[in-house]
């Protein structure tokens, strides 16, 4: 468990190797994390985000940070919430899963998730905190590559659920 770290702050300013953006298909930016991963990196990451073509749901794709902190933006795209009866839990689960295997892929040992989903695209809190928890822990408990998993959370609200279904408090 001492992999994993649940924080509240600004994932713009987290000095990791890799920090997941939660974005739309289109890589195109957008609000919220997305739209503060794309201020605060410059427009030379929409630039190449133009030429990564897309992104499924449930997947991602990998990018420089430029003038991030992290050396690289892993974009993932949640599934938008729709009720519960559209295998949003299993896409949202996909995110987590393919943004490790990426980061596993690239070499890289420390990244930070935002809590993807859970602002415009509606998911509630604590299932998607549940469904975090379960596949950082599971992928953790079967590699050793990744050295450092970072949840960080925007708001106070959101890093309680997030350290209770992390079993951290
Ligand atoms: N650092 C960390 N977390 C943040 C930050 C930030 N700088 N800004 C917002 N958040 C939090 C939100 O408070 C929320 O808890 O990230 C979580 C995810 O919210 P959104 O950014 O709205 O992402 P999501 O719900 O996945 O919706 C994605 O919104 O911004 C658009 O282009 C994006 O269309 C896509 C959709």
């Amino acid at each position: 468990m001492n992999r994993i770290e649940v924080v509240q702050g600004d994932i713009t300013q987290q000095k990791v190797e890799a920090i997941v953006n939660a974005a739309n298909e289109s890589l195109l930016g957008g609000g919220g994390v997305d739209g503060a991963i794309h201020r605060a990196a410059g427009p030379q990451l929409l630039e190449e985000c133009r030429a990564l073509g897309g992104c499924p749901t449930g997947q991602c794709k990998v990018s420089k940070g430029y003038r991030l902190p992290a050396k690289w933006v892993i974009h993932t795209v949640g599934p938008i919430w729709g009720g519960g009866t559209h295998r949003e839990a299993e896409s949202l689960a996909s995110c987590y899963r393919n943004c490790l295997e990426t980061a596993v892929k690239n070499g890289i040992k420390t990244i930070a998730f935002p809590s993807i989903s859970t602002g415009a695209y509606g998911f509630p809190v604590q299932q998607a905190a549940q469904i975090a928890s379960a596949e950082i822990q599971d992928f953790l408990a079967q590699d050793r590559q990744i050295e450092k998993v970072r949840m960080v959370c925007f708001d106070a609200p959101t890093l309680g659920t997030y350290r209770t279904a992390f079993g951290l408090q």
